[in-house]
């Protein structure tokens, strides 16, 4: 779908979405259609529940004097509270409609709205964005597809008496949308398409963004000491990688201290010889989530520029069950030296983080390192597919991310750590096992898992296995399956405090 701003006009055809405000009130534009329709939107007004709220609309078919199928009342609430979240849905549900409406061209009309906190060039911005989110699927593998099955929006124009400042107002948010469209498509495919090799060529082609790529195959990694990534590769055919990814736009150079992003990408989880139930066990592709947040940010970063210096590393395994698998009980020494006692080699991903986490601070000296892993089944439990766990040994960072998360959509709920959950890890054989007390606060023992690998440095742990796939589509910028969750939040928190 390609989107467009112009100047406003009358749409010939497709459909024509405008504003309406909590007082059942139109727009300049609205009333302009109204009277053209000889008073079809307003007798629509008075005639419905529709009243403006804001989340809300209803539509009018066929409209009498026009030329366009349909005109989509979008509720605005009141001018006051106007913010980027709901115009962003706003954009996504018009793209929705537009599509359930078989038409091949919508316009958003965005008039100014007195009392309201953004002008229309930030409001169009906001609506390109969600539309251009909406927008997004993953049918490459559907090969027979009717045509009335198929999408049919083509052209989204959001309309605007200032165009040239909403084109330059959404520069920035195309690079994102392009980032979390590179985290939707890895986290969709399959794993036998995706797996670490693929992965860490789709990595290497980042060079062409302005990224310095570096990839650490099994050797390498062997050499640094990291024992407890390679023991979750040791049971599958494919070589693991370590991705390491650099983005320095940081006016004062190169020199200047990166932020760190961390990212579980275990291709595929069998549960290795702790081997997971068949049902639902297809999910598992999506393992590499965290992986996949971390490519689609480094993405977004370049792409717009950003002034800052950053580091993404992924951790790619597959975790299998074969004749070379670790096995419950093995005693692995992370590069880090800790030695760990693998109880459930289910518990993975905290043991491909361990390394990934160690070398990241010890070779870039980060001011954060932030890991996104879809850790925890537990997570699940506590939070759905609302908001993200987050742990972190730092108030501020803390408080950041979350700000960060209720601006972009994508939150987190901090969760704790402390001193008795980190003794239920300790082991008996090894400086500490993979798990703590069964499914008391495994969340928690997973993160403190993590935490056993982070020195003095503002460190903070997303668990995204709720939030990395949506069974459900009810955010109508999130279309269901891959969410490209942790890319929004985390440009999101890099644009409100690290850039110079
Ligand atoms: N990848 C899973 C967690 C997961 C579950 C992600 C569901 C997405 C959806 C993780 O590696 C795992 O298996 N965790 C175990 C830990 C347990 C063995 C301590 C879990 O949550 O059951
Ligand atoms: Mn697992
Ligand atoms: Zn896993």
């Amino acid at each position: 779908m390609k989107i467009s701003f112009s100047e406003i006009s009358t749409p010939s055809e497709g459909v024509v979405a405008v504003g309406v405000m909590e007082d059942r009130t139109l727009g300049a534009t609205g009333r302009a259609l109204d009277e053209q329709s000889g008073g079809m939107l307003s007798r629509a007004l008075a005639a419905g529940r529709f009243s403006g709220k804001k989340g809300t609309s209803s539509t009018v078919v066929a409209p009498h004097g026009l030329d366009v199928d349909a005109v989509i009342l979008v509720g605005l609430g009141q001018p006051g509270k106007i913010d980027g979240r709901q115009l962003r849905v706003l954009g996504g549900s018009v793209v929705g409609k537009a599509n359930a409406a078989a038409a091949r061209t919508a316009a958003v009309v965005v008039d100014a709205v007195d009392g309201a906190d953004m002008a229309p060039p930030a409001m169009a911005a906001e609506i390109a964005l969600g539309a251009r989110l909406g927008s997004y699927r993953f049918d490459k593998y559907h090969t027979k597809k009717k045509d009335e099955d198929k999408k049919t929006l083509g052209q989204l124009t959001v309309m605007l008496d200032d165009p040239a400042a909403a084109a330059e107002a959404f520069a920035p948010n195309d690079s994102l949308a392009s980032g979390v469209f590179v985290t939707r498509d890895l986290v969709s495919e399959p794993s036998n398409v995706k797996y670490p090799k693929t992965i860490s060529q789709d990595i290497e082609a980042l060079v062409e963004d302005g990224i310095e790529v570096e990839l650490f195959d099994r050797d390498r990694m062997a050499s640094l000491g990291m024992g407890s990534l390679l023991g979750v590769a040791q049971g599958s055919e494919h070589e693991p990688y370590l991705g390491i990814m650099r983005w320095n736009g940081a006016p004062d150079g190169a020199d200047a201290q990166p932020v760190a992003f961390i990212g579980k990408g275990v291709t595929f989880d069998t549960g290795g010889i702790s081997i997971k139930p068949s049902q639902g066990m297809e999910e598992m592709k999506y393992d590499m989530a965290g992986a996949g947040a971390v490519i689609g940010l480094m993405k977004c970063l370049a792409g717009r520029k950003a002034r800052v210096n950053a580091i993404g590393v992924v951790g790619l395994v597959e975790n299998m069950p074969d004749g070379k698998a670790q096995r419950p009980g093995d005693v692995v020494t992370s590069m880090s030296g800790q030695t760990i006692e693998v109880i459930n080699t289910d518990a993975e991903g905290r043991l491909v983080l361990a390394d990934a986490l160690w070398y990241t601070q010890e070779t870039f000296k980060p001011r954060f390192m932030i890991n996104l892993a879809t850790l925890t089944g537990a997570i699940i439990v506590s939070l759905g597919t609302y908001q993200a766990g987050l742990f972190s040994n730092d108030d501020e960072l803390s408080e950041r991310l979350i700000a960060a998360g209720k601006e972009s959509g994508e939150e987190v709920w901090r969760l704790p750590l402390g001193d008795r959950y980190d003794k239920d890890i300790n082991s008996a054989i090894a400086d500490m096992k993979n798990v703590g007390k069964g499914r008391e606060a495994g969340s928690v023992a997973a993160a403190q898992f993590l935490q056993r690998f982070v020195n003095d440095v503002p460190w903070a742990h997303l668990d995204i296995a709720g939030m990395a796939w949506m069974k459900r589509g009810d955010d109508a910028t999130v279309p269901k399956g891959a969410s490209g969750y942790g890319v929004r939040l985390l440009d999101q928190l890099v644009r409100s405090h690290y850039e110079a």
